[in-house]
């Protein structure tokens, strides 16, 4: 015999079958012992009576979490047993052997709820155990299958995956990095990036065309519940395309991924209304506004683009950067009065383009930025890029930017382009907040394996932690007491 799934007992009645698992429960009837085996698959109903003399007496030492083998003959339920709950509820196992292949301590939580009863801390700590609970499986299964429905799309459109650097240099994507020691550069340090941006628009030079990436990214900002310092990104970038291209790609792969995997969900509108940022800001006072007209239907998905978002805005230089050294180490938030609303590498409006490079009406420049909505969350942002050097680096000088600082961060791209880059575009989603929308979660946390702690810990593994006086050493570091 060899393993079967437990959900696929159910089809079959009078056989012998052979099953792996965790005791999910027990409840003991007089003599008879009922115990619930569980594998990833679902669980079903053991039932022990005093003849099976052997496998009774080990049933009786049985306890929650245990690992056991078993061996039964499926066996249809009396009507009045049938449990409508389960997918199994009408069958049960009648023991011909069973085996403990490992004990359990018992679980410091329920596993057998939603688990939303349970303070994060502690489901953080044991978040292997939490992972058990069936809503969390359900999650990383929907999370798996929306990950690979992505992938085969994609594939199908001939996009290429490709993976990019984790260690890399600064990006100036608004947020403040975290970065790696370097030992072999003592005081120098890699960053982790905040997005793939300037790897993928490189790719576009090197004359990929389509490429996307399920891609980590990271931000050292606050956390909250759609935001975690660690997330994932579905990024892509496309050359010899217009802003309507990439919005078309990007809204059937939307409507397609909720109409194959969620079909009890309900797309508001379609194709997705298009608001501009103005027409956001006046009706809904945001530019990410909730359009759903029945907001307490939770099969309701509402999805929007927003679009000509100004490209600059005005920023008060204090608030930003409050001396020369910060104002050097963070490029993005300059000192002269204008910041870039969403990205750097952006371009205008075409019909914007004149004054960007003649510099005027600065804060009439409205960019070719999209916003993705949904339900009131941004899912997804992008843009067509400026792929002429000198359009990139009238954003930089408009930045305030001073030539060298220019050079230092911006050079490599700046030379990439004048090697012949194509006209091109993209856009990235956030993978976490799809997919908690998608779940009905209300937090990224929910759908993300091991995340981070509202303040930005791992209590699992501990982290962050301190290193070895050897280690520091090592990299270079003092810590300061
Ligand atoms: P942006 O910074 O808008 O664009 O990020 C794209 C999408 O990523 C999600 N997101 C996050 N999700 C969870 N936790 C976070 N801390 C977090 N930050 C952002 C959002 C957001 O819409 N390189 C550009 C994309 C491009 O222009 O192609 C970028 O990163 O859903």
């Amino acid at each position: 015999m060899s393993r079967i799934l437990i959900v696929e007992t159910k089809n079959k009645t009078g056989e012998s079958v052979e099953l792996f698992g965790w005791v999910h429960g027990r409840r003991d009837h007089g003599k008879i012992i009922f115990i619930d085996l569980r594998d990833r698959s679902g669980v079903v109903q053991v039932v022990f009576t005093p003849q099976d003399k052997e496998q009774y007496k080990i049933a009786e030492t049985l306890r929650s979490e245990w690992v056991l083998k078993i061996t039964g003959k499926v066996a249809k339920r009396p009507e009045t047993m049938v449990n409508e709950e389960i997918e199994t509820g009408k069958i049960e196992i009648q023991p011909e052997s069973l085996e403990v292949l490992n004990s359990a301590t018992t679980p410091p939580f329920a596993l057998d709820t939603d688990g939303r009863e349970i303070g994060e801390e502690h489901r953080m700590k044991y978040r292997y155990l939490d992972l058990r609970r069936e809503r969390m499986a359900k999650n990383m299964a929907l999370r798996h299958r929306v990950a690979k429905f992505i992938r085969d799309f994609l594939d199908k459109e001939g996009f290429l995956e490709i993976e990019t650097p984790i260690m890399t240099k600064s990006t100036p994507e608004g947020a403040r990095d975290y970065v790696v020691p370097s030992r072999l550069y003592p005081g120098k340090f890699y960053a982790l990036p905040q997005s793939p941006q300037q790897y993928k628009q490189l790719l576009m030079v090197a004359g990929i065309e389509k490429y996307f990436q399920i891609a980590r990214c990271f931000r050292d900002e606050d956390t909250r519940g759609d935001r975690q310092p660690e997330f994932t990104q579905m990024d892509l970038e496309m050359s010899f395309v217009e802003r309507e291209d990439i919005m078309a790609i990007n809204e059937e792969l939307l409507i397609k991924i909720v109409e194959t995997l969620m079909p009890d969900k309900k797309i508001q509108e379609k194709p997705f209304p298009r608001l501009s940022y103005k027409e956001a800001m006046e009706k809904y006072g945001m530019d990410r506004p909730d359009l759903r007209e029945h907001p307490d239907d939770p099969n309701l998905l509402a999805f929007c683009w927003v679009i000509d978002f100004p490209f600059f805005e005005k920023t008060d230089a204090g608030e930003w950067i409050p001396n020369e050294a910060e104002a050097r180490s963070v490029p993005s938030r300059p000192r002269t009065g204008w910041t870039f609303t969403h990205n750097p590498f952006s371009a205008p409006k075409p019909e914007h383009m004149e004054w960007l490079m003649e510099k005027k009406n600065i804060g009439e420049i409205l960019t070719t930025q999209y916003d993705v909505i949904l339900n009131g969350f941004e899912i997804g942002g992008g843009s067509i890029r400026n792929h002429q050097a000198e359009a990139l680096k009238k954003v930089f000088e408009i930045l305030g930017l001073e030539e060298e600082i220019i050079t230092r961060n911006f050079g490599h791209m700046l030379e990439a382009f004048g090697y012949g880059a194509p006209p091109h575009g993209g856009i990235a989603w956030g993978l976490d907040r799809l997919v908690a929308l998608l779940a009905d979660e209300p937090n990224i946390r929910e759908v993300i394996a091991f995340p981070k702690t509202g303040d930005a810990r791992d209590l699992m593994m501990n982290s962050p932690s301190e290193l070895e006086e050897k280690q520091l050493k090592e990299l270079h570091l003092q810590i300061k007491k």
